[in-house]
């Protein structure tokens, strides 16, 4: 009688025990549950009521682990559940929501299999965290490295413009020699495929900083979320934007003419139904046509009266500087030819090399028009401003010979929204 009542006794410790166990786990905040060995739940924790947002345990028990945790890798459960090891620690990504990821990681115990444990642990936050962490350390590398960049490309840029108001003064002074100016363009020239070499490694940024990334992110995201610059219409490698700066303090004025020649030339690429992938090369071709003007001296650039023989030798070469700079971005070819080529002119008394009509690329024709009705639209420093109309015909007295019949009549046809649009 005695030995029944302590073993009543001992019953209801271990069933106040058991209880008080399941009370404690129940109240546990990490997601706990048992399942069979099938994966169906047998029993499961609040917690798990909370994560998949259920009212009940009804709704759960008897549930597969495949139903309760949506995942990509579908036989990921099959695998966990007939894990010997009896201990098994994986992260899945769940998907809960069209939107919503969790990444989990589970952990089962067991000694024959019958009956496993598994704990689930939203690990989001602490993932989220890592990734924030990781982009900010490669936003600052990329910082770093623009920062270095800029600095080796300041030093050749220097030299180049030293020697840029050289020559200036050496045309001034009718000092200047053709031999002697050609060797010093081919310096200049030089020294911009250096800065060109140096930049294009702006332009395969996954050498230098693309570790592997949370779901395939790389630096490409970094520039889309955090830099303005990379949203404007006229995106090209952030360094050229920072060349075309330097061209607008060396050229005043420079920076807004490419501006507006880029929106002239996507609306007459509109207008000629070339398709958007075709009007994005046309504005990034108009925005960069004049980049090689960064190699000739500004005096030459500014000079209020008409150039000499020998000036206008080294102001044509600004096609060619361009053509150095933009040829070596894999990226911008056409770019780089509209550079080479804008200045063109359809009965082949253009330069640099005297092409003619269709064999002048058609990016080239659309910004040679909208360049030129920009130039004469707007004060440069050879030309007082003219009222467009005035502009318009001055083109269309060019149309033929110059510029190409086709693009000067869109160009007519579109005169309003090209003025409208600055
Ligand atoms: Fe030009």
């Amino acid at each position: 009688m005695k030995k029944q009542t302590e073993i009543t006794v001992i019953n209801r410790t271990i069933e106040r025990a058991k209880q008080e166990l399941e009370h404690m786990i129940d109240l546990n905040p990490q997601v706990m549950l048992l399942v069979d060995r099938n994966g169906r739940v047998v029993r499961a924790n609040r917690a798990l009521l909370e994560l998949i947002g259920l009212p009940d345990f009804k709704k759960i028990l008897g549930k597969g682990l495949n139903d309760l945790f949506p995942c990509e890798d579908k036989s990921f459960f099959q695998s966990l559940l007939s894990s010997k090891g009896g201990y098994d620690v994986q992260e899945i990504k769940v998907i809960f929501g069209p939107q919503i990821y969790r990444i989990m990681r589970f952990a089962i115990v067991s000694s024959d299999n019958d009956v496993s444990v598994i704990i689930v642990n939203d690990i989001t936050s602490e993932k989220e965290q890592a990734f924030h962490q990781e982009k900010k350390f490669k936003k600052e590398a990329v910082q770093a490295l623009m920062g270095g960049l800029m600095h080796n490309v300041n030093q050749p840029l220097t030299v180049i413009m030293v020697q840029a108001q050289f020559m200036q003064l050496a045309l001034e002074k009718g000092l200047a020699r053709p031999e002697e100016m050609k060797k010093e363009l081919q310096n200049i020239m030089t020294l911009t495929m250096q800065i060109a070499d140096m930049l294009k490694t702006v332009e395969r940024p996954k050498d230098f900083v693309t570790q592997p990334y949370l779901n395939g992110i790389d630096i490409l995201d970094i520039q889309q979320s955090g830099n303005e610059t990379a949203k404007t219409i006229v995106t090209g490698p952030a360094s050229l934007d920072v060349i075309m700066l330097a061209l607008e303090t060396h050229d005043p004025g420079a920076g807004m003419h490419a501006m507006r020649t880029s929106k002239y030339a996507g609306i007459i690429a509109a207008h000629m139904n070339l398709n958007e992938k075709e009007q994005n090369i046309v504005k990034r071709c108009a925005y960069f046509h004049d980049i090689g003007k960064i190699g000739i001296a500004d005096k030459i650039l500014q000079k209020p009266k008409a150039l000499t023989n020998a000036e206008t030798i080294a102001m044509q070469a600004h096609t060619e500087i361009g053509y150095n700079f933009l040829s070596t971005f894999p990226l911008l070819r056409d770019e780089a030819e509209t550079a080479f080529t804008h200045h063109e002119r359809c009965d082949g008394k253009g330069y640099p090399r005297g092409l003619k009509k269709k064999d002048i690329p058609v990016f080239s024709r659309i910004v040679s028009a909208a360049d030129a009705f920009d130039a004469l639209h707007f004060s440069r420093s050879y030309h007082p401003a003219t009222p467009a109309d005035t502009a318009l015909a001055k083109i269309e007295e060019g149309s033929g010979p110059q510029f190409d019949p086709e693009v000067v009549a869109v160009l007519k046809q579109n005169i309003s929204e090209m003025t409208c649009a600055i």
